[in-house]
């Protein structure tokens, strides 16, 4: 499961000299890919809503092998986002196109970081791709042909 946060649907308008011109739709069939090359299929919210965000992490549960995680600015203070990622069964990879500590102070701290097995970040799009063959290889899988 692929998760982004409030303002990602705007990516491809929004900052492109920070987030880059590539629209969210764009990321996903990124991730989409390299997802189906371990025999997986990816399912993706965008919301800029904690509540739903909240929801899908527990709707994960016991359904989805990894969740990949872009929470945008809810990265930096949603303690209810780490709560129910802390409570994650499966495997968690935050994500962000940009690299939030060479930017501004508050964008330095995760609340996230703690709970998920790594983060990927600064490497635009290519990190879709990144964090998703991360998670996939954490939670077991492999590419049809690779041990
Ligand atoms: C972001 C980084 C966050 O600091 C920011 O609030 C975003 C996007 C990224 O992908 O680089 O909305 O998560």
């Amino acid at each position: 499961m692929l998760l982004s946060g409030p303002n990602l649907d705007l990516l491809g308008r929004r900052q492109p000299h920070i987030y880059g011109r590539q629209t969210l739709a764009e990321h996903v069939e990124r991730a989409a890919v390299v997802a189906a090359s371990f025999g997986l299929t990816v399912e993706h919210l965008q919301s800029a809503s904690e509540h739903e965000l909240v929801k899908a992490v527990h709707d994960a549960r016991g359904h989805a092998a990894c969740l990949v995680v872009n929470a945008g600015a809810l990265t930096h203070y949603s303690w209810s986002l780490a709560d129910a990622l802390a409570s994650f069964d499966g495997v968690a990879v935050e994500l962000h196109l940009s690299n939030p500590v060479a930017r501004e102070p508050w964008r330095h701290v995760s609340v996230l970081a703690p709970v998920v097995a790594g983060t990927v970040a600064g490497f635009g799009g290519l990190g879709y791709e990144l964090a998703v063959e991360a998670a996939a290889k954490l939670a077991g899988f492999a590419r049809s042909g690779e041990a």
